[in-house]
């Protein structure tokens, strides 16, 4: 029995609004027989016998690991470009049981969907929406794998999930709390725009989230209005002395070749020979850890379904035990280089349920 679900198109903002299209996905699943496709409404037949992926535009969030988390990864047929961080995508790229397709509408008509975050683009009615970076908190975006699985009849694996991730983050996020020191680092989390010359401060909220539930301290808001001109000797000393204010830095500054994104690159572009004066030389981060071809990041990825491990990550960059194994941090102030992506590191079965990795607490 083919059963058909509806699902409003309105680009979604909030989790709660997210949770009430699954909502609407249950209701209408028994009473509609006919499949349905306006500007506002559109369904879809499910479970889904197979899907594609806009891997493009990851700046929007890709939903490849979150599939991963469900087991959805036999049903994945297309992606539109082979820039993928995930190991087991690639291997089934490399065994043809997924192909890489051209955007045209014609290309997307043969999958039953084709998710997208990118929503500046012609749509047909087998596109479906993905917009986990609306959300402002980092549990709200990995929510939206409730979302993903209700397109495969997989709600109470979803949930599941949702629940083992969030119960991670919060004890992480409590442990961290009930630390004993009542030290606060103070982070900042800064980008160097190259063509603009000038360097802002990050406001949003997800990341400055992070580092209050890793039990540190974001810098003054009012610092995150202004940009630096590092040619502007005034901005310039602006800049080095917020600087002077802050424990660990992550540097977000966008890299055509992360591999060759080092501690000097950082100075360099803040005008700084050496930083053996400011508090934070031992703890500059960078979000590129995992990376494919130079430039795909996880974090763009497998960050969002599992933000608990970039809470770990940021607690051990504040709160260093030396014991801990980062998955997407890498500190370039100890020359902690990349690790590239590749098809071999996938050692599991594919088709299978990717476990959500929890680390130590307590
Ligand atoms: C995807 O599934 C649809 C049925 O929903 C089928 O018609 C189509 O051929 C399948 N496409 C691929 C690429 O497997
Ligand atoms: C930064 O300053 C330089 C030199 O004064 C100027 O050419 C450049 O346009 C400025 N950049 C921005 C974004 O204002
Ligand atoms: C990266 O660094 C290496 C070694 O310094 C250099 O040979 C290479 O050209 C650099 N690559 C890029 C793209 O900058
Ligand atoms: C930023 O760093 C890169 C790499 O070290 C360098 O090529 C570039 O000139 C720097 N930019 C500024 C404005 O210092
Ligand atoms: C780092 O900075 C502190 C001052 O904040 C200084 O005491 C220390 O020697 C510096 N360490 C290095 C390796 O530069
Ligand atoms: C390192 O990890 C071990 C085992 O998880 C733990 O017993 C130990 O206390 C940790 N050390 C530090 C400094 O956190």
């Amino acid at each position: 029995m083919l059963i058909i679900s509806i699902y409003i198109m309105d680009k979604p903002s909030k989790s709660s609004r997210m949770l009430l299209m699954a909502r609407v996905i249950s209701l209408f699943r028994m009473a509609v027989r006919t499949k349905y496709c306006t500007s506002r409404i559109k369904s879809y037949v499910i479970p889904l016998l197979n899907y594609s992926v806009d891997t493009q535009s990851s700046q929007g969030g890709i939903p490849v690991s979150f599939f991963e988390l469900l087991g959805l990864l036999g049903s994945l047929k297309g992606i539109t470009s082979d820039a993928v961080a995930s190991p087991c995508v690639l291997k089934l790229l490399e065994a043809g049981e997924v192909v890489k397709f051209e955007k045209g509408a014609e290309e997307v008509s043969q999958f039953a969907a084709h998710f997208i975050s990118d929503t500046d683009q012609l749509q047909t009615c087998n596109f479906a929406n993905f917009f986990p970076l609306s959300e402002g908190t980092p549990l709200q975006r990995a929510e939206w794998i409730k979302f993903l699985g209700a397109f495969a009849n997989l709600e109470t694996k979803a949930n599941q999930v949702y629940d083992a991730v969030k119960a991670s983050y919060n004890c992480l996020s409590q442990m961290a709390a009930k630390r004993r020191t009542s030290f606060k680092p103070i982070v900042a989390w800064m980008e160097y725009d190259k063509n603009g010359g000038v360097w802002c401060f990050t406001k949003e909220p997800h990341k400055l989230k992070f580092v209050e539930d890793a039990g540190g301290e974001n810098i003054d808001k009012s610092i995150n209005k202004i940009t630096y001109n590092v040619s502007d000797p005034d901005d310039l000393e602006a800049l080095h002395a917020i600087l002077c204010t802050v424990d660990a830095v992550i540097d977000e500054t966008i890299s055509s070749y992360p591999q060759n994104y080092t501690q000097k690159t950082f100075l360099d572009n803040i005008s700084l020979e050496d930083n053996s004066c400011f508090a934070f030389n031992q703890s500059i981060w960078r979000y590129d850890k995992r990376v494919r071809q130079g430039t795909t990041l996880d974090w763009h990825d497998g960050a969002i379904s599992q933000p608990n491990l970039v809470l770990a990550d940021m607690i051990e960059a504040l709160f260093p035990t030396g014991n801990y194994t980062t998955s997407y941090f890498r500190n370039i102030a100890k020359g902690e280089g990349v690790i590239d992506i590749s098809p071999d590191m996938c050692d599991r079965d594919a088709s299978l349920p990717f476990v959500p990795t929890i680390p130590a607490c307590g």
